[in-house]
């Protein structure tokens, strides 16, 4: 049932669906009907969100697709234009024929007027997203902090090196989703308190493997390009890494990036078989590998963005 002028108050303040992606983005379904859905936003700061063509085969045939800035500013991205929309302001593709990147210059809330199947699809990838997220925490003890902290750091990295909006899209989800291959790996061998044997950090390594695995499983096209940084988060500069052992430029930047906040990330929190070591130590221990197990450039963004 549709709310309608006699069952306003019923329906006042409440949403018909609301799906909530920690850090990035809340969406909540507020009406439906007539092939119409109305989308409210609220968008991180620091965040990515994009608008993809409804049909990869044949982008010209999408459907309108709108965009209302309620509060805060976005930074809208088409290849190389760019421009800026503040409280107010709105726009609209018929169709979406490209990718479309939105970045929260600061949190922002918006509407996403659209039809049903574009919806539906929408939806359903970010349920996946949200589906991902909090499997990979129940499994491995992760809050989603872990996840967040890992993503906004990448980010900034990221920006600082100045990769295009796209990328930092893709980054956004490939560092959000690093470990969702631990999901595959046996409970026993994710909590062993003392160390694992040969052939456990065998199956240990093989989790950047099943995460590349579930992403490109979803089918979502942000997923799967987000699937090969899933894979290479290990992989080290000087080709020490795994699954493997790539080198130099033949390990992704945004994977590049993420062996570095990951490893940064992991030195400063207190796991179960060793204490925290001091931000000042990791740092310099990061610094001590620049060039080795870490690309140059991605050690030297990551020491400004600190
Ligand atoms: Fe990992």
């Amino acid at each position: 049932m549709h709310p309608s002028f006699d069952t306003m108050s019923m329906f006042k303040n409440r949403s018909l669906f609301t799906v909530t992606i920690d850090g990035i983005v809340e969406a909540s379904l507020l009406a439906s009907g007539d092939d119409t859905e109305v989308i409210y936003h609220r968008l991180s700061a620091g965040a990515y969100w994009t608008l993809e063509p409804e049909s990869q085969e044949n982008p010209a045939n999408g459907p309108l697709e709108t965009i209302y800035l309620t509060a805060g500013r976005l930074t809208v991205f088409s290849d190389s234009e760019e421009l800026t929309l503040t409280e107010g302001d709105h726009i609209s593709f018929h169709p979406v024929s490209r990718q479309i990147v939105f970045y929260g210059d600061m949190e922002s809330t918006f509407l996403y007027i659209c039809s049903k199947p574009v919806f539906h699809h929408y939806r359903s990838s970010l349920e996946e997203v949200n589906h991902l997220a909090l499997t990979i925490e129940q499994k491995d003890g992760y809050t989603s902090h872990h996840c967040t902290r890992i993503m906004q750091m990448s980010m900034k990295v990221g920006q600082a090196m100045k990769l295009a909006p796209s990328e930092l899209y893709t980054l956004q989800f490939g560092a959000y989703l690093h470990d969702v291959g631990k999901v595959r790996v046996p409970n026993e061998l994710l909590n062993k308190p003392g160390r694992l044997t040969d052939s456990e950090w065998e199956l240990m390594k093989r989790h950047t493997i099943y995460g590349r695995e579930i992403l490109l499983e979803t089918g979502l096209p942000y997923l799967t390009q987000a699937s090969l940084l899933v894979a290479q988060h290990h992989e080290r500069h000087d080709g020490s890494g795994y699954p493997f052992g790539l080198k130099g430029a033949d390990i992704h930047i945004g994977a590049a990036i993420i062996a570095v906040t990951d490893s940064y990330d992991a030195m400063t929190t207190d796991r179960q078989y060793r204490r925290a070591k001091p931000a000042a130590d990791a740092i310099a221990e990061i610094q001590s590998l620049r060039g080795t197990l870490y690309h140059p450039d991605v050690v030297d963004a990551f020491l400004k963005c600190l």
